[in-house]
């Protein structure tokens, strides 16, 4: 690619907001590709620059932070990739009471949280009225907090139910938007068909919506990218989540090779000028496999983090991958930690409950 092609790339991607699958497909393939340090660097600095440009405009220099409360790891699910999966015997399951939900809440309330994300494995205990229940519970003790829920792929009715109980906010990652991909990483009890519906049905319900994939993951192809970026157009969703894929020791993926750093970076820099606008988290999974890959994610155009809010004891047995943070003892002092970060490279937590721009 000629030098100044990719530059025209990124100037195209920040004007229009998008780009021609031709258009993303080459300025993956240059960055992806290039041996030349310098150029990769350039490139970076480049995407980085535009991305925080647009970050800045639309959110000042403050990052919202989202209490992630992990209630169950059952699962009846069986992702290859996922260390929670069901067929993994060696998961100690647990579930967290509604008591103790709300006790997480109390916490995390008390450290200036505003938003709430309950996330777990599809776990049948959870039923409809159960989940209803605690978002009740929850809204009824903190009116002024946005709740998000993320437990997976369920009825149309469900997620009405849930919306009418109060929930705000929906989590789904599509993980891949390729058909043959997605049949690599999932047992055919899933399909791409049934995940999509279900973004759409949330979207069309009124939830704030998050879609998102795995940078890395085994099978994945430069094109597959670009179908994820595609859809994610398509889709308009309200947040985008991507972290790279990271291996679990009993998975089927045991042996594939971890994603890289460089690379989710450089997607969240071209998310940040698809999605000017959009909630983008710097992930857990990201700063797993970089000590500093959290705040690498918001100088790239990153401008959510999502702290661990869910009791020390049990923050282990929530292990999607191998050597994920924020589960050791000095795991309480998570907002501290997150806010000496932010600080350290000229940002800040705000207490805003931190709706997508578009909802009143
Ligand atoms: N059950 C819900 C669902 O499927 O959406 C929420 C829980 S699921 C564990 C949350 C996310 O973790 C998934 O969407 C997936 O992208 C991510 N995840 C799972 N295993 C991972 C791995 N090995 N590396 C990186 N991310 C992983
Ligand atoms: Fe269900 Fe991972 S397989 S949460």
């Amino acid at each position: 690619m000629e030098a100044t092609r990719w530059k025209k790339l990124i100037d195209e991607l920040d004007h229009n907001h998008r780009l021609s699958a031709d258009g993303y497909r080459s300025l993956l393939e240059q960055r992806f590709t290039v041996q030349d340090a310098d150029l990769k660097e350039e490139m970076d600095r480049y995407l980085f620059e535009h991305a925080r440009n647009r970050q800045q405009q639309n959110f000042g220099r403050k990052i919202y932070v989202r209490g992630l409360i992990e209630f169950t790891n059952y699962c009846k699910n069986n992702c290859y990739y996922c260390g929670i999966r069901r067929d993994n015997r060696r998961v100690e399951r647990y579930r967290l009471t509604e008591e103790q939900i709300l006790e997480c809440c109390a916490e995390g309330y008390r450290l200036g949280y505003r938003t709430f994300v309950l996330q777990g494995g599809e776990d049948s205990y959870f039923t409809d009225d159960r989940i209803c229940d605690i978002i009740k519970a929850v809204k009824l003790r903190y009116p002024d907090c946005a709740l998000t829920l993320s437990i997976g792929e369920h009825s149309r009715d469900s997620y009405r139910r849930w919306f009418a109980a109060g929930a705000d906010r929906y989590l789904l990652r599509h993980e891949t938007a390729d058909e043959q991909h997605y049949r690599y990483l999932h047992p055919d009890t899933l399909s791409l068909q049934n995940r999509k519906a279900c973004l759409w049905a949330l979207k069309e319900i009124g939830y704030q919506v998050g879609a998102g994939f795995m940078v890395g993951s085994p099978g994945q192809t430069m094109d597959h990218l670009v179908e994820d970026l595609l859809f994610l157009s398509e889709l308009q969703p309200h947040m985008i989540g991507i972290g790279p894929f990271i291996t679990h020791q009993d998975t089927p993926f045991a042996k594939e090779k971890n994603g890289s750093v460089e690379q989710t970076l450089f997607l969240l820099g071209i998310l940040r000028l698809m999605f000017p606008s959009g909630l983008l988290p710097a992930t857990t999974a990201l700063g797993t496999l970089a000590p500093d890959g959290r705040e690498r994610g918001i100088l790239a155009g990153a401008n959510v983090i999502m702290p661990n809010l869910s009791p020390t004891a049990v923050r282990k047995q929530y292990s999607l991958y191998d050597n994920k943070i924020c589960t050791g003892e000095e795991s309480a002092q998570c907002t501290q930690c997150i806010k000496g970060r932010l600080r350290s490279i000229g940002y800040e937590m705000t207490v805003d409950r931190g709706d997508h721009p578009d909802i009143q």
